[in-house]
């Protein structure tokens, strides 16, 4: 029997792998220490490459250190990854949506549950406050999440299917939409419709979009949302290309962005591989 942390483990391997979870967080709990800028890109390169961020509390701490990056593009924040939602249930549900025998129906409870698991990992720092409530035994000060401040923006069409996963987490949040669509020859976004709650420069905003492939899309959609007074920008995509992370990032070094999936490439057509096809047509039901 090994002792790590509080856990008790039987299985040797398991505990040789808690262990060396188990050292990492501490080495990085050791170290980070925020005076030390370059030590904090060391450790979040470190945390990144060893996927410690598994574990909840290497989740949340990658997440501060992330934050820390952004707030300081001193240092040299081109090298600030997206967070993978590595959950295995994300990884599961992905691949279902990638079956091309997938039904629209299926195909859509899998996009609303998949925004949901990520959501969950993505507001994990969402603001509280507090309120005072009466238990049957006592008057009690707990926190509750101070669900206004929030804002959903799903860009159409596609990201339409994130929208409830959300809202199924902070039912009082705003949605605000952004329509674009991809020129199919030159795969340029063109805008068609916006409209955003008023005012959003508190809000905490989280764009949605099931895929970011060039990342023209995404790149437009945060410029209006900053253009319009946003701050405070999450953007959750359940596929991403290589290239489109690297162009999002490269536009808004400032924003966080979350994907379930990083895929490999994209084709000669912009469409990511291997991707699960078109998925405003899949969740739709349109060709
Ligand atoms: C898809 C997808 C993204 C965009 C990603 O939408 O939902 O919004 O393409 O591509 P990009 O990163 O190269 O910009 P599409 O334009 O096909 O519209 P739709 O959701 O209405 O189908
Ligand atoms: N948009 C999609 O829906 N799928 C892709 O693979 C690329 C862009």
């Amino acid at each position: 029997k090994v002792k790590i942390n509080g856990f008790v483990f039987t299985d040797e391997a398991e505990a040789e792998q808690a262990k060396k979870e188990a050292h990492g967080i501490h080495y990085v709990e050791e170290r980070a220490d925020m005076h030390h800028p370059e030590t904090v890109l060391e450790i979040y390169n470190k945390m990144v490459k060893q996927e410690l961020f598994e574990t909840a509390v290497g989740f949340t701490y990658l997440k501060e250190l992330q934050e820390y990056l952004i707030q300081n593009p001193s240092i040299n924040n081109s090298d600030i990854l997206p967070i993978s939602v590595t959950h295995p249930l994300i990884r599961h549900k992905i691949t279902l949506l990638r079956k091309e025998d997938t039904s629209t129906n299926e195909f859509r409870k899998l996009v609303e549950e998949i925004a949901m698991l990520m959501g969950y990992e993505a507001l994990s720092d969402l603001e509280t406050q507090d309120i005072t409530v009466k238990t049957p035994i006592e008057e009690s000060v707990q926190p509750v999440i101070s669900g206004k401040k929030l804002a959903v923006v799903p860009i159409l069409r596609a990201g339409l299917g994130m929208v409830n996963g959300i809202l199924a987490l902070v039912p009082s949040a705003r949605v605000g939409h952004i329509g674009l669509y991809r020129d199919p020859k030159t795969h340029e976004p063109h805008e068609y419709y916006c409209k955003l709650p008023d005012p959003i420069d508190q809000r905490q905003i989280v764009v949605v979009d099931p895929m970011l492939a060039t990342g023209g899309s995404a790149i437009a959609a945060v410029d209006f949302i900053k253009k319009h007074g946003g701050q405070k920008i999450k953007f959750m995509s359940i596929i991403a290309a290589p290239e489109g992370v690297d162009a999002l990032m490269k536009a808004h070094p400032d924003i966080q962005l979350y994907v379930g999936c990083l895929d490999r490439e994209l084709n000669e057509n912009a469409y990511i591989c291997p991707g699960l096809g078109d998925a405003g047509d899949r969740i739709f039901g349109t060709k």
